[in-house]
């Protein structure tokens, strides 16, 4: 990763918008509705610009900002899927390009979301990569429910899901959240898009009354791209005792240099989305 992406043009609005929107946890989603962004600035490459997106707040650590949200469904058997928007030819500094965008809960969501840290040259992020867009179980999961249960490449079903109002590894408190890790639109692909799946009934309740969360989560699911904001790493939740000494055990911690996320606090941020390469 370069320091354009840790320093981005905008990084003083960016602080802003982050500082309006830091204090406000689930109950205050939505506050941001008048930012103005422009995403199709124009720059090197396909797609890009300033984008806003709705993420997993950043609550600690060097990370600039939070880790943006995968909004997901949960297709007619009970398996959970990632929303991919559908994929149009625009005109963007005077040539065609192609992008995925669509309007989500009150929301622009775009695959621009995603491209940052060398992602936005990952096969699946391209907007007319195939893929049926199921999150699928990584080969070597973090939790022992999963490694018990799932093979790598499984789809997740709601019920490997059931216990999610007890469940617990001893760290932190039990009956927060149900979390998986594994992949997105990564089959055939060399490179892995990581993300972290988790069920809870605080995202549950919160959905109840929340525009973008009724459009984006389903059943108390959440998602998100598990790529750190700061430098790139691969952060977990209730994955190490350690994320107790910077702050909330419950919290998502990147072990590389301390960062941490809140996953039952959703934000919008604003952020230069890297152009993926021609
Ligand atoms: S805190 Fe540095 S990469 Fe996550």
């Amino acid at each position: 990763m370069s320091a354009d992406d840790k320093y981005p043009e905008e990084s003083g609005r960016r602080r802003f918008v982050k500082g309006v929107v830091g204090g406000s946890a689930l109950a205050g989603v939505g506050a941001l509705g008048t930012v103005t962004v422009n995403s199709a600035t124009a720059s090197p490459g396909s797609g890009g610009g300033t984008t806003q997106a709705w993420a997993i707040e950043n609550t600690g650590g060097p990370a600039p900002r939070g880790m943006p949200q995968i909004p997901l469904e949960i297709d007619s058997e009970g398996y959970i899927k990632g929303v991919w928007p559908s994929v149009e030819t625009v005109a963007q500094g005077g040539r065609q390009v192609q992008v995925a965008e669509m309007d989500l809960g009150g929301t622009t969501y775009s695959s621009e979301w995603f491209q940052y840290c060398g992602v936005e040259g990952y096969a699946g992020i391209q907007p007319d990569y195939e893929s049926e867009n199921y999150f699928r179980s990584g080969s070597n999961p973090a939790y022992d429910w999963q490694s018990q249960r799932k093979e790598g490449g499984d789809r997740f079903h709601v019920d490997d899901f059931s216990d999610y109002e007890e469940w617990g590894n001893g760290i932190g408190t039990a009956g927060v959240g149900k979390p998986a890790t594994g992949r997105w639109r990564s089959e055939d692909a060399e490179d892995v898009i990581p993300i972290q799946l988790m069920r809870s009934s605080q995202i549950e309740e919160a959905a109840q009354d929340n525009e973008w969360l009724q459009a984006s989560t389903d059943e108390g699911f959440i998602a998100w791209l598990n790529k750190c904001t700061h430098f790139c790493c691969v952060p977990g939740y209730k994955q190490t005792e350690d994320a107790a000494r910077f702050g909330d055990p419950n919290n998502v911690y990147c072990q590389c240099h301390q960062s941490t996320y809140d996953p039952f606090s959703l934000v919008q941020t604003l952020f230069v989305a890297r152009p993926r390469p021609d």
